[in-house]
């Protein structure tokens, strides 16, 4: 029997393959590893003095986002900006829960990567012990700059050098592109390194189920609701089949069900966030997970752009999104062509 393919194994093959350097190949290894942390404070529950929200006096932490920060998020990012403080192979750091982003400290050499984090996504979910997880993205730092700040982090999705997720579930698992296929790896408890469980995930074209907050419906544009509307028509109405609805709240989780199964996952412009242009943030969610999806032969889009093309305006930019199935993706943005 051949042995399990770990994490070290396939970045090595990639390192060889000329396709990462080994400053890249030790900072995949280096968050992994920090997933391996996160995953064992998510899974102590309620026996780690983890849950609830974060903050003390009875006053809540609120975050850049507006939103009170729960004691995993803040955990969670204390581990990876702990993990990759020292290594020497990033110039910065920016996360969900930081206002700006972070220069590597002048204690330590800098590398030429930028890191940019959701250090623990769907906090929602965490009380109610439903999967969560984390996202990363990796750009790489502007020739030339010694400082590196927010401006530098600016860039369009495309130019990010790997992507990826971990969601702390029934199993924990870290699904990665480097650019050369999206592939997942499933944490080996036992001996604690990541074993290569699907090489070359392929998400299917076609897909029957869908996944969007249904609450806000009564707050969506006219082409959301006109999609929508064709959805739940079923096999009577224009789309000609019926379909099925999943909706978790961990964007990890349902954007790892689409990339096994298939699916479209939204979260569109609506009049409670279009202000703020969207809910869901570009640069450590919806870029990072397009990258991912396009990997594994889906499509991505703000629902009138590809995603991977937005030229971002600031860190915490917010984006409308629309990614999975390459085909029923294309049926929504044509929704919008036709109903704006
Ligand atoms: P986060 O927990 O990192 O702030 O992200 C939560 C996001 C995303 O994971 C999920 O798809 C979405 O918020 C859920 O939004 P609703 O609670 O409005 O459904
Ligand atoms: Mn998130
Ligand atoms: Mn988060
Ligand atoms: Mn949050």
């Amino acid at each position: 029997m051949t042995p399990p393919v770990s994490l070290t194994r396939y970045l090595i093959e990639e390192q060889r393959a000329g396709r990462i350097n080994a400053d890249l190949r030790l900072l995949i290894e280096v968050v992994a590893r920090a997933c391996k942390s996160i995953s064992i404070a998510v899974g102590k529950g309620a026996l780690g003095g983890v849950l609830g929200d974060a903050g003390s006096g009875g006053r809540a932490s609120i975050n850049i986002q507006g939103e009170a920060q729960k004691k995993l998020d803040v955990l969670s990012n204390e581990i990876l900006l702990e993990a990759n403080a020292w290594g020497g192979h990033l110039a910065a750091l920016a996360s969900e829960e930081m206002d700006v982003s972070l220069p590597i400290s002048d204690d330590y050499p800098r590398g030429n990567y930028l890191l940019l984090f959701d250090p623990l996504d769907g906090s929602s979910n965490i009380d109610v012990n439903v999967s969560v997880g984390t996202i990363f993205s990796v750009l790489r730092c502007p020739e030339g700059v010694s400082e590196p700040r927010d401006e530098h982090f600016l860039q369009p999705g495309t130019a990010q050098v790997a992507a990826g997720y971990c969601v702390y579930g029934p199993s924990t698992m870290l699904v990665l592109t480097v650019g050369n296929g999206t592939h997942a790896f499933t944490l080996d408890r036992e001996i604690g390194s990541f074993v290569l469980t699907a090489r070359g995930m392929r998400i299917p074209e076609e897909t029957r189920e869908f996944a969007v907050n249904m609450s806000n419906q009564r707050f969506w544009e006219p082409p959301m609701q006109a999609y929508v509307g064709d959805l739940l028509a079923g096999k009577d109405g224009p789309r000609g089949k019926d379909f099925n609805m999943r909706w978790v709240a961990s964007m990890v989780a349902d954007v790892h069900r689409i990339l096994t199964r298939g699916g479209i996952f939204s979260y569109p412009l609506d009049s409670k966030c279009a202000a703020k242009g969207g809910k869901l943030r570009l640069m450590y969610e919806a870029n990072p997970m397009a990258f991912l999806v396009e990997q594994a032969g889906g499509a991505a889009s703000t629902g009138r752009q590809r995603m991977l093309e937005v030229q971002p305006t600031g860190l915490h930019q917010r984006v409308p999104v629309f990614l999975g199935s390459r085909q029923e993706v294309e049926a929504a943005v044509r929704y919008h062509r036709e109903h704006d």
